[in-house]
């Protein structure tokens, strides 16, 4: 049996939120280069969502964008009443938002902010999306990382959401598997990107994490892109409500 085909998304419609930059740019090029019809969340970075959609674009791929801002439930539900009213196939939560600070010190409103984006943004463009997607065999995939699962120095308010984004994405994948909505996570260690480059102590969180690295480097935007794509895909079908880790090994290790 070949299964080269089930990474063939022709004719799929797939939401990336937070695709204008970063991870969400690549997450969203990967399943446009497989043939997805991608939409663009983003909040602020309007000339990066159109750069990353002209990118699309120029590698003969399709994208549209649909700014709203997760963290009001109104702006979730004008996205799916407008730029994605036609419904969607593959939901991929990627947008995320927090303060660097440990959990102790962490503000009710930087709480609420990113408990809001991280987990909540999930729940609430899943109910909008439902219909469409148990009419399709849809596909959910949530960006995580190993904070939702360990303790990272100076990453308590995201790391407590990303924990929740890892509950809630058991409890959709249970709740969803029987009307035929595969919902699964992937958790990412310290990846190169820009994000992570601009930290100030950056030089040095690299360089430890590459040392306490099995895989001896840190991990790369694409590294995450192959395992949302198979999560897109009927590939990883037997999977429920999992979170896969993809960290070079480094979480193995004390
Ligand atoms: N960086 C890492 O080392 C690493 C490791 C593991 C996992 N991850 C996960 O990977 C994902 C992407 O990380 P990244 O470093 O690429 O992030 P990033 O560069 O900071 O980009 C964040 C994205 O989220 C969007 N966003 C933020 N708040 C939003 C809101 N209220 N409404 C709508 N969109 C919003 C941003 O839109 P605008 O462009 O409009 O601001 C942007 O597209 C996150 O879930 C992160 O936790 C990252």
């Amino acid at each position: 049996m070949r299964y080269d085909s089930f990474l063939d998304l022709t004719g799929r419609r797939a939401l990336v939120t937070g695709g204008s930059r970063g991870l969400g740019a690549v997450l969203a090029q990967t399943l446009a280069a497989h043939g997805a019809h991608v939409v663009i969340n983003y909040v602020r970075h309007e000339a990066e969502a159109l750069r990353t959609q002209q990118a699309i674009r120029d590698a003969g791929g399709s994208a549209d964008l649909a700014p709203a801002n997760l963290t009001k439930p109104e702006d979730i539900r004008a996205m799916f009443a407008g730029p994605l009213r036609e419904g969607i196939d593959i939901l991929v939560h990627n947008a995320a938002i927090g303060s660097f600070k440990p959990a102790h010190e962490v503000r009710a409103n930087q709480w609420d902010l990113t408990m809001n984006v991280n987990a909540r943004a999930l729940l609430l463009c899943v109910q909008e999306a439902l219909p469409s997607l148990a009419q399709r065999g849809g596909r959910v995939v949530a960006v995580s990382s190993l904070g939702g699962a360990r303790v990272i120095p100076e990453y308590g308010a995201v790391g407590v959401s990303k924990a929740a984004l890892e509950a809630l994405t058991r409890y959709l994948g249970v709740e969803l598997a029987g009307r035929g909505v595969h919902v699964n996570a992937v958790a990412g260690g310290l990846l190169d990107l820009p994000s992570v480059r601009q930290h100030p102590g950056f030089g040095q969180l690299a360089a430890d994490t590459i040392r306490r690295t099995p895989s001896h480097r840190l991990g790369t935007a694409d590294d995450i892109a192959r395992i949302v794509l198979f999560l897109c895909s009927p590939l990883s079908d037997w999977m429920v409500g999992q979170t896969l880790v993809a960290d070079g090994g480094m979480s193995l290790t004390v």
